[in-house]
């Protein structure tokens, strides 16, 4: 039997213990034992986060109101929306945005989910401030980095623009009786659109954070949600077996990573690739707990059967019409890789494959005993970057950490030895035991040129070592695959990749006031440590390595110094 037939066997014999236990009905009806039974705290977290259900319910009767509100504000002469947020508030946005772009007439969508001041800077010198609207996106409104971009982004317009029309410029979309709502009221925003608090950060594309910005661009969301609707039928409660593809998918995904194929290997049409960035969040932040959790790897160049180990699943997602790795995949199949595929007619479809992923992933979290609605290392993450600023604020400098190894401009730091960089690096990476991942984490200002080289490094890793590969911006990746990365059973070998900051931005302190006790230099190192020290407290291995003045070059120093 091969690996892939063995799985399917696994997986329809899980899918008859989930009939009986009647999973499906369960779900639907909202039961929290399915996760955690008998844990108190975790049920309150689960009762407080199936929301994602009822969208249709609840969200459609507002559709038209929110249709109505964007053609308002494009007919107020807004060309331009910058959404400010982080992981499940921003990253819908932003593939929908990549995915379909902005109907014509409509307002193009930038989103900003980095601290970098490059981002950051690159961002406010293109803006046209009298025709955007900013919307601040945070389901809690605490989270430290919308918060410091609005402060920054609200000062700009209410300096270009007078206090008064500022306001009108920002919309929030947050949970009722948030510190953001609150803000939101005090300084006259165009609007506040407030969710329903029983929906998470990354379940909540069906809901105003996904459907807001959507509307904005034009997109026509009925049709989205039509899509999701129909998705939501076909995984409806009466079907409890293969037939529903939401359960089905589940019971693979958790199974795999039961058998050891814990890496979930995304392989999408060109135009469908930015899906993968909302895809990892989902799986990463719900699975990733309790020495647990399944590794999604997206943007991973397919490699023959050869590079790949017995810990991957590839799931294929298919364009109507455009190719995903078609001849590759056949190879792995043939290999006895398993190989899941999903067929899209239009890009629309998407609205349908949020709803099966938020149910696959709620599934597989049954499947793996864990709360797959909580994120206890991101939360922690937050609290650690409120704290180090509030500590830099009162110390002005941030912890000092000594180089292991100085060469040519790059400074190397953490758990790393050897005579040269190639030495410490061959050090680092033989500890990889069959089954780990390797993860580059970089802080750096994310732009087209700064991906390709990592991808390139990420590539020449991937080869040589066979090992899964991950790669992430920092601090976004934190509200996403940053809770896997400590949570999980500790395979990960992380580097993390900083730079000089050439240019620097304050962050207000206040509103409507000029000083400034942190930077976003500041706070973007103050993340990087920040993680790092977590890492090495959960017992990852982790180092960190300062590429110097000039990304590029630093870049192509360490491809070099790879072994
Ligand atoms: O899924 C999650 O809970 C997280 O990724 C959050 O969406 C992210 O941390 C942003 O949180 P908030 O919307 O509260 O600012």
């Amino acid at each position: 039997m091969t690996a892939a037939e063995a799985l399917d066997d696994a997986v329809r014999r899980r899918l008859a213990r989930f009939a009986e236990e009647g999973v499906m009905a369960r779900l639907w009806d909202a039961d929290t034992s399915l996760w955690k039974p008998g844990d108190d705290a975790h049920q309150r977290v689960v009762a407080r986060s199936l929301g994602w259900l009822s969208v249709f319910r609840d969200v459609r009767p507002e559709l038209g109101e929110l249709e109505a509100f964007a053609a308002d504000v494009r007919g107020a002469g807004f060309r331009q929306a910058v959404l400010l947020g982080m992981g499940g508030s921003s990253l819908a946005p932003e593939v929908l945005s990549r995915i379909f772009g902005s109907a014509p007439g409509w307002l193009d969508l930038a989103v900003l989910d980095s601290t970098d001041p490059g981002a950051v800077l690159d961002l406010a010198e293109r803006l046209d401030l009298g025709r955007t609207l900013f919307i601040v996106a945070s389901k809690s409104g605490t989270t430290v980095e919308p918060l410091s971009f609005f402060k920054f982004f609200y000062n700009r317009t209410a300096e270009a623009l007078g206090a008064r029309a500022a306001g009108a410029h920002f919309l929030a979309v947050t949970d009722p009786g948030s510190l953001l709502a609150g803000q939101a009221e005090e300084h006259g925003f165009r609007a506040a659109l407030l969710n329903d608090p029983n929906i998470g950060g990354r379940y909540s594309v069906l809901s105003y954070f996904g459907l807001a910005p959507a509307a904005m661009m034009g997109l026509t969301v009925e049709r989205l949600m039509d899509r999701a609707e129909a998705a939501a039928s076909a995984c409806g409660p009466e079907r409890a077996g293969a037939d529903n593809p939401g359960l089905y998918l589940g019971a693979i995904m958790g199974q795999a990573a039961l058998s050891g194929r814990d890496k979930l290997t995304l392989v999408a049409s060109d135009r469908l690739a930015p899906f993968g960035d909302w895809l990892e969040q989902l799986i990463a932040e719900s699975t990733g707990k309790e020495s647990k959790g399944i590794l999604p790897v997206v943007g991973e160049p397919l490699g023959p059967a050869k590079a790949y180990g017995p810990d991957r699943l590839f799931v294929q997602l298919k364009l109507a019409g455009q190719e995903a790795g078609d001849r590759a995949l056949a190879g792995l199949e043939e290999a006895g890789q398993p190989v899941v595929r999903l067929e899209l007619k239009d890009a629309y479809d998407l609205g349908g494959q949020f709803f099966l992923w938020e149910l696959a992933t709620a599934v597989a979290g049954r499947l793996l005993a864990i709360n797959p609605f909580d994120q206890p290392d991101v939360e922690a993450a937050k609290v650690l970057a409120r704290q180090s600023l509030a500590e830099y604020a009162r110390k002005g400098q941030l912890p000092e950490q000594k180089p292991v190894l100085v060469e040519a401009g790059l400074s190397l730091f953490g758990q790393a030895a050897g005579a040269s960089l190639r030495e410490a690096l061959q050090a680092f990476l033989a500890q990889a035991e069959p089954g780990a991942y390797l993860a580059l984490q970089a802080y750096l200002p994310p732009r087209p040129e700064t991906e390709a080289a990592l991808q390139a490094v990420r590539l020449r890793l991937r080869d040589r070592l066979k090992l899964a590969t991950t790669l992430g911006f920092g601090p976004r990746f934190l509200h996403s695959t940053g809770q896997l990365h400590k949570g999980d059973a500790g395979r990960g070998l992380f580097i993390q990749l900083t730079a000089d900051q050439p240019r620097d931005a304050p962050i207000p302190d206040e509103i409507g006031s000029t000083a400034s006790s942190v930077s976003f230099g500041v706070l973007e190192t103050a993340q990087a440590l920040g993680d790092g020290q977590a890492l090495a407290q959960a017992g990852r291995r982790v180092i960190r390595l300062h590429l110097g003045a000039e990304v590029g070059r630093g870049l192509r120093r360490l491809k070099e110094a790879l072994p």
